[in-house]
């Protein structure tokens, strides 16, 4: 039987694609791969599969030459080894991958004015140094342009050897030519003392000893079935999919009523995230994190480990990374799969009778953990009995710290530590959701509640209506949450009714939310306009998939949802793509060092008239399921 078309690359399928382009795509000895993943098949291929057809297998191939100073990118035919196509993307930078963040470690470390810099901070072992290279973003700056520079945030591993980043060197900032391999420049604003403090984050004395042991036992297994990467479960059908770059991807997301399977969502993914920081001082003006689109969340998963990150019967799903020479490289057990009891899913008690039905709600747990530096990003997707998707991001790690002198106060950020402060910042995370709701073609609605004036039909001014709006093109559809009118959004089928003659429709139920505070003519507010809006719909492309674009690294903002709504193209009953902006602000804790609780930040896809009454109505009482 052929692999399914969705099926991530295996290993051999990364080596035959590597294979391929450094025979046919005519590259020299200096280039390095940057993404080798699943080139995913068109929605038309998909529709032949399922018919019985054979579909080709792809991979997606990205190169950086740093002798051309170019990146290539293009298509392999892995069934014919051949290379679909080829081509110089003019202007752009390949993602920063975690090779060139350790040689540039190397690199800085090597360089005489850096040992003179750290040996001025009182630095002598260079070893307990760690160099992180960051993107340096685009700033505007003329000889910057066309570069391929890196700017440096340097620590000192902490005394206890289990905090990379419990000990900030202030103001030291090597700017890296990666593409030179040299540092251009150490730019150093001062010496300030190292924090005094060891910031331990593992002790071993101490610990709490009034913890029972606490076990998820499923005796006749979990209620899951798996077959390859295709997962059924209470009704859901869901295909897990990876790549290199957003890391966790789902597929086919549908509900089986009546004996078919209704379609909700083609594609699902956490498609960019960036990481503004609020210190305006020359050695961290620079400090934003795109971590999706300049680094790869795919790449940085983490090895999960049960009993750890899962509790409970755990399906792992393993993936295959790579590193910049192309070879394979399975991160085991990087999705994890499983089961929660989340308390009571609905209940009724009949007074008179007193007859009770209580029934528990169980969720299905799909997620990935990404390790990205100092910082920890778990990404969750939760599938519910009663057809509702929660969508949720636990941020834990160690907050980006820096080093203050001990008389000082922060004004950016706050004293987390002795001699630490941790600068205010935002963190803001693009999903992007490719529709499907009852079928392929999809509109578009914002509803608000309103309060009706008094008035001969609204004598006692408890009137409160909806106002439910189709938005008719992209630029309608670029919008903010609106508490006063408890505004949200809902994709429906303009095609297919309820029982109740209304559209068949899924709605997105924000949660907490910000906006960005960013003057708009900042660098970064440019790069990552999508922060901007909470909610955006877009026309179906095939490569609009990344909302700050391909290239984000060092781009000026010359792509992503803010260009692509110029054209304005309709979304109504058509193949639609809704995106959804999950903004938090992060002022640090004292209580988040020297690693920070998770903080969680969600979001709900909803039925809203898509099934006619509850579908949860026929799960059985706990006490029948438990026998
Ligand atoms: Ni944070």
């Amino acid at each position: 039987m052929s692999v399914h078309p969705l099926t991530p690359l295996s290993n051999p399928e990364i080596e035959a694609a590597v294979s391929v382009v450094k025979t046919q795509a005519g590259l020299d000895e200096s280039a390095w791969f940057e993404t080798i993943t699943l080139d995913e098949p068109s929605k038309a291929e998909l529709v032949a599969f399922s018919g019985g057809s054979p579909t080709p297998r792809r991979a997606y191939v990205c190169c950086y030459e740093p002798s051309s100073n170019r990146t290539l990118r293009g298509r392999v035919d892995l069934d014919g080894g051949t290379l679909l196509n080829w081509d110089h993307v003019p202007g752009a930078q390949a993602r920063i991958v975690g090779d060139e963040f350790a040689m540039g470690d190397v690199l800085v470390k090597a360089d005489p004015r850096f040992a003179e810099a750290c040996a001025l901070r009182g630095i002598t072992d260079l070893d307990t140094v760690l160099v992180e290279t960051w993107g340096a973003g685009h700033f505007g700056i003329p000889e910057e342009d066309g570069e391929r520079l890196a700017f440096c945030h340097c620590w000192v591993i902490n005394d206890a050897g289990d905090n990379r980043y419990g000990r900030p060197i202030a103001n030291l900032h090597p700017i890296v030519d990666l593409r030179r391999r040299v540092v251009v420049r150490i730019e150093d604003y001062g010496v300030v003392d190292l924090p005094p403090d060891t910031a331990a984050i593992r002790p071993t004395e101490n610990l709490r000893t009034d913890i029972k042991p606490l076990e998820i036992i499923q005796r006749d297994g979990p209620s899951f079935e798996v077959d390859g990467y295709a997962v059924k479960w209470q009704n859901w059908n869901i295909r897990v999919g990876y790549n290199y770059r957003e890391g966790l991807v789902l597929h086919e997301i549908g509900y089986e009523d009546g004996g078919r399977v209704r379609p909700i969502m083609h594609r699902a993914s956490m498609a960019e995230m960036v990481v503004p920081y609020g210190d305006p001082s020359p050695g961290n003006f620079r400090r934003n994190a795109f971590d999706t689109g300049e680094y790869g969340i795919g790449g940085a998963l983490d090895s999960l480990k049960l009993g750890c990150d899962c509790l409970g019967h755990i399906h792992y799903f393993d993936v295959c990374s790579h590193d910049w020479h192309g070879v394979p490289q399975v991160i085991e057990n990087a999705i994890c799969m499983h089961e929660e009891d989340f308390g009571l899913l609905w209940k009724h008690t009949d007074v008179q009778t007193g007859k009770m039905r209580a029934v528990r709600s169980r969720r299905l747990v799909i997620s990935a953990i990404a390790t990205i530096g100092n910082y920890v990003y778990g990404f969750y997707w939760y599938f519910y009995q009663d057809g509702t998707i929660g969508v949720e991001i636990k941020a834990t790690g160690i907050p980006f710290p820096s080093a203050i002198a001990l008389n000082e106060t922060s004004e950016y950020g706050t004293i987390i530590a002795p001699g630490i402060e941790s600068h205010v910042h935002q963190h803001a995370f693009s999903f992007r959701f490719d529709m499907s709701v009852d079928g392929p073609n999809n509109s578009v609605a914002e509803v608000e509640f309103e309060a009706m004036p008094v008035g001969p039909s609204n004598p006692h001014g408890n009137g409160i209506r909806t106002v439910d709006r189709t938005l008719e093109r992209e630029q309608d559809a670029a919008r903010e949450m609106n508490m006063a009118s408890a505004r949200y959004w809902k994709v429906f089928n303009p095609n297919q009714t309820n029982a109740y003659g209304a559209s068949t429709a899924y709605k997105l139920a924000p949660g907490a939310n910000a906006l960005p505070l960013l003057d708009p003519s900042a660098p970064v507010a440019k790069r990552g306009g999508f922060m901007f809006k909470h909610f955006w719909a877009t026309a179906f492309a095939e490569n609009e998939l990344y909302p700050s674009g391909w290239f984000p690294n060092q781009d000026a903002g010359t792509d992503g949802l803010p260009v692509w709504i110029e054209q304005n193209r309709s979304i109504k009953n058509t193949d639609v793509v809704a995106w959804y902006t999950l903004n938090f602000h992060h002022l640090p804790r004292p209580e988040d060092w020297p690693v920070q609780p998770v903080v969680y930040a969600n979001f709900h896809w909803m039925p809203e008239g898509f099934f006619d009454q509850n579908p949860s109505l026929d799960v059985p009482p706990n006490d029948q399921v438990n026998g």
